[in-house]
């Protein structure tokens, strides 16, 4: 009763601050009453077309940016609309580039093709990227094809079209060895392979060797989840995690990612590092101009640092490290993310005696050449019809989520809980809601780079959306 009460109060408070900034726009009307009642957040349909009305209002000219329904799309329904920006001139309104998921697809998709890759490996790795866009995880899409693949392609620590060899194979295991070839296309590759395994003798367990970048760690669990089975997968990665109480980059931020089906319109999927952050997020504190949380970075001098451009200057000169989950020193845990990174890498190159650390970093500390990161990844999937059936499993665990979600919520909190995967399901909605992706300068001009580096892609790509 007293949380059905929390919530009611909290929603009743949201409605009438929205009422309060009165608009004549009808559009604007429509959503404030599809706002409505306080469980419309978990109304799927409501949600959508809360997401496809929302956008329509922020194509409305002379929209005000700072209109709070914006914020509320963000908190309540987890749509997060990039609101247009207002001019620095206070002037007309300017809008955030928005590219369609298939032309951004079949943009990456013909990069790959012109660096080498054939059509199935240019498909696959493309469809990881722009997956990795639909969830909203920026970090790891369109945002890493040219300086992560194309540029280690050119620099010869990568190559685009290699093939891939089982190099031992039993019913339910296999050790793959990828051959330094795209790992966006060796990651699907074994995924698959565990969930064949595993339909077949119930589990599936698959270690990749010599592998490369494999991207979001969520698209391989989220494929098992799929097709009826609990999905775990993890990577290593060149070193950027020091050891609890130590002040030297020794792990990956090596991601840990399950996937487990629901009933839901989504499966619940835990996909992050274990580190508190990892590199991109303090890429992004720097692009926003603000300090990194204490505890997140530690320094050679044992310094938890939170000046993010230092930060960013001292990391490349191995000055810097991150810390695990939980931050420096035992005090909030940081012990058990060290362990969690820890596993990762122990699970990444012990089956296959795989390097780590400094020979993974991609450099030559005595040339300064740029060097081959061979990395390992795992590949675990377990079919549920082995154990019990899937239906009833998807729904103990939908029950459960939401059981989660409708907890007692925090008075001084967003107005929501939220499960893993939920973010990124919204992130999908939103953005298939506004037309596609947004795709900011810096990522143009490495298209436009790309576009105008290759013979073919210019004849194809004479203009570019946003030119
Ligand atoms: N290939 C690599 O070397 C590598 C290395 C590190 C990270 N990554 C990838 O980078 C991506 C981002 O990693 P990250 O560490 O920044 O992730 P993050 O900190 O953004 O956390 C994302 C995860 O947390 C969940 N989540 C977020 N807020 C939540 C909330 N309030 N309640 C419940 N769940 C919530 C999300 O659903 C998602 O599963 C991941 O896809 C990861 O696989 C890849």
């Amino acid at each position: 009763m007293k949380k059905v009460f929390v919530y009611l109060s909290a929603f009743a408070t949201i409605v009438s601050v929205v009422q309060a900034a009165t608009s004549p726009s009808p559009l604007r009307a429509e959503l404030l009453s599809l706002i409505g009642s306080p469980s419309a957040h978990l109304d799927t349909k409501i949600r959508n077309e809360f997401s496809t009305k929302l956008q329509a209002f922020a194509d409305t000219p002379d929209v005000d940016p700072s209109d709070i329904i914006f914020a509320i799309g963000a908190s309540v329904f987890g749509i997060d609309i990039t609101t247009p920006v207002k001019k620095a001139d206070g002037g007309s309104v300017e809008k955030p580039v928005i590219v369609d998921f298939d032309f951004m697809k079949q943009f990456m998709k013909d990069v790959f093709l012109t660096y080498g890759c054939t059509e199935d490996q240019a498909e696959i790795s493309s469809e990881v990227l722009i997956e990795s866009d639909k969830r909203g995880i920026d970090s790891h899409g369109l945002g890493r094809l040219k300086p992560i693949y194309c540029d280690r392609i050119d620099k010869g620590i990568l190559w685009a079209n290699k093939p891939i060899s089982i190099i031992k194979e039993t019913e339910t295991t296999a050790l793959v060895d990828g051959n330094l070839g795209l790992g966006l296309y060796i990651g699907p590759y074994c995924m698959d392979l565990a969930i064949q395994k595993a339909k077949k003798y119930g589990v599936g367990f698959v270690v990749a060797q010599r592998s490369t970048h494999y991207g979001i760690a969520g698209y391989y669990s989220q494929m098992a989840a799929e097709a009826g089975c609990v999905g775990f997968s993890g990577t290593n990665a060149r070193p950027s995690i020091a050891p609890t109480f130590g002040v030297e980059p020794m792990l990956g931020t090596n991601p840990l990612c399950f996937g487990i089906p629901s009933d839901e319109e989504f499966p619940f999927v835990i996909d992050c590092a274990t580190s508190v952050n990892q590199r991109g997020k303090i890429e992004r504190y720097g692009r926003e101009g603000v300090s990194t949380p204490r505890g997140a970075v530690i320094d050679n001098e044992g310094i938890e640092r939170t000046d993010t451009e230092g930060i960013l200057r001292d990391m490349v000169l191995g000055k810097c490290a991150l810390t695990p989950v939980g931050g420096a020193g035992d005090k909030m845990g940081g012990y058990k993310g060290y362990g969690w990174a820890t596993t990762v890498e122990l699970l990444c190159t012990a089956f296959q005696s795989g390097p780590f650390g400094e020979e993974v970093c991609g450099v030559d500390r005595e040339t300064g050449k740029p060097k081959p990161m061979p990395l390992g990844h795992f590949f675990l999937a377990i079919n549920i019809e082995s154990i019990c059936s899937l239906q009833t499993f998807k729904r103990n665990t939908g029950n459960l989520l939401r059981a989660l979600r409708g907890s007692m919520k925090s008075p001084k909190g967003p107005g929501r809980i939220y499960t893993a995967g939920e973010l990124e399901n919204e992130a999908r909605i939103s953005r298939t809601g506004q037309g596609g992706m947004p795709v900011p300068k810096a990522l143009q001009q490495n298209m436009i780079d790309l576009r105008n580096q290759h013979p073919n892609l210019k004849e194809k790509y004479g203009k570019l959306p946003f030119e």
